[in-house]
C-alpha cells in the first residue's frame, strides 16, 4: 500500500489516472513526429525523453521497476532510478514508451506509448529477457488454459467454455521464427493464427474483447517487461495471464538473480505480476485497431489515450487536442 510522506497509507489517487494520461501522450506525440522514418532508436529517445520529463512532473514518489533496461546500459528510465517530484504516494513503474520501435519506425500499425503505475511492490520486477506468455480475457473460469498444457488442450479447453468449436478459436502469436512449432500446433488442433509483427502488448489486451477484435487468446514469447505491462492491464479489466522467464544463459540468470528472482523457473500468475491497485495507459502513435494513433493538425496533436484503473475497474478513452508547445515548456 503507497504511503503519503507521513506514512499514512493511500492508495492510488484517482486524480492520477489523467496525470498519467498526459504522460503517455507526451510520449507518443513525441514519438510520432519520427514515425516511418526508419531510425528506430531517434524515435524511442524521443519517446523516452518526453516521458521522462513528464514524469518528473508527476506529483509521486515513483521507483522505476520495468523501463529502458538496467542502469548501465540506459541513461533514463532505468530500473531502480527514482522519478517524479519527490511529492505523493510512493509507487512502482513500469514504462515503455515506445512500444513497437520498429513498427513506429515503418509507420505500421499498432504502435503505441504505455506506462503503469502501481502501489509500491505493485508490479513484477522483470528483467529485460523473452518470457513465454498465455493469456485470455475474462468470464473464463480461472486456469482454463495452462502455460505448460499442449496447445491442442487449452485450445479446446477454450472453445468448450466457449461454446463453439476449436475452428471457431483465434490465437494472436509473433510472427518469429521461433513460433514455427507453436504456430503449427495450433494450426493442427483446427484454430486459425492472426500473426502480427511486433507488439504482444496489444495482442493480450485483444483477447480481452473477442468479439471486437476476433483474438480469443494470445501465446508464445516476447519482452518480460511487455508481459509485466500486459498484465497490468488485465488486472484493470480481467482477464488471464500465466508467464515464465526464459533466461537463455548465466548472465540473464545473475540479472534475475539480482532482481531478486530466487526461481528462474517460477510460473507467474496475474497475482504474481500485477498484485496490486494499478493505473495502465496507453496512448497510440500509429493508428491501430487498439487506439487511433496521433494526428498533426497545424500547430495542434490530437491523441487517443485508454486509460484504465484497477480499483474501480474504470476504462476511459480519452481523445485530446493539444497545442504543440517546445518541449522544454
Ligand atoms: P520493442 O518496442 O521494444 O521493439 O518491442 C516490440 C516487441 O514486439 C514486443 O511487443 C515483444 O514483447 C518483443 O518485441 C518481442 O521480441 P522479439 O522482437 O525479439 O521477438
Amino acid at each position: 500500500m503507497s504511503t503519503d510522506n507521513n506514512g499514512r497509507s493511500v492508495g492510488l489517487d484517482r486524480v492520477l489516472v489523467l496525470e498519467v494520461a498526459r504522460v503517455t501522450e507526451a510520449a507518443a506525440i513525441a514519438a510520432a513526429r519520427l514515425r516511418g522514418r526508419g531510425n528506430e532508436k531517434a524515435a524511442d529517445k524521443a519517446a523516452v525523453d518526453a516521458m521522462w520529463r513528464e514524469l518528473g512532473r508527476l506529483a509521486i514518489r515513483g521507483t522505476v521497476v520495468i523501463g529502458e533496461g538496467e542502469r548501465d546500459e540506459a541513461p533514463m528510465l532505468y530500473i531502480g532510478e527514482t522519478v517524479g517530484s519527490g511529492d505523493g504516494p510512493e509507487v512502482d513503474i513500469a514504462a515503455d514508451p515506445l512500444e513497437g520501435t520498429t513498427i513506429c519506425a515503418k509507420s505500421m500499425p499498432n504502435s503505441f506509448s504505455v506506462l503503469a503505475i502501481a502501489e509500491r511492490g505493485g508490479l513484477l520486477h522483470a528483467p529485460d529477457m523473452y518470457m513465454s506468455k498465455i493469456a485470455i480475457g475474462p468470464g473464463y473460469p480461472d486456469g482454463i488454459v495452462d502455460l505448460d498444457a499442449p496447445a491442442i488442450e487449452n485450445l479446446t479447453a477454450l472453445a468448450k467454455a466457449k461454446g463453439v468449436p476449436v475452428s471457431e478459436i483465434t490465437a494472436c502469436i509473433l510472427d518469429r521464427p521461433r513460433h514455427a512449432d507453436l504456430i503449427k500446433a495450433v494450426r493442427d488442433a483446427g484454430a486459425a493464427v492472426q500473426l502480427i509483427p511486433d507488439g504482444d502488448i496489444a495482442g493480450v489486451i485483444w483477447t480481452t474483447d473477442p468479439g471486437e477484435t476476433g483474438i480469443d487468446i494470445y501465446m508464445g514469447s516476447g519482452g518480460a517487461p511487455e508481459g509485466v505491462l500486459a498484465a497490468a492491464a488485465l488486472r484493470c479489466i480481467g482477464g488471464q495471464i500465466q508467464a515464465r522467464l526464459m533466461a537463455s544463459n548465466d548472465d540473464e540468470r545473475k540479472r534475475a538473480a539480482a532482481m531478486g528472482i530466487t526461481s528462474i523457473n517460477r510460473k507467474y500468475l496475474l497475482d504474481d505480476m500485477a498484485p496490486a491497485d494499478v493505473i495502465f495507459s496507453a496512448t497510440g502513435i500509429t493508428d491501430g485497431s487498439l487506439l487511433d494513433g496521433v494526428h498533426f493538425r497545424g500547430d495542434v496533436a490530437e491523441t487517443e489515450t485508454v486509460v484504465m484503473r484497477s480499483k474501480t475497474g474504470t476504462v476511459r478513452r480519452i481523445r485530446t487536442s493539444s497545442r504543440i508547445i517546445a518541449a522544454s515548456a
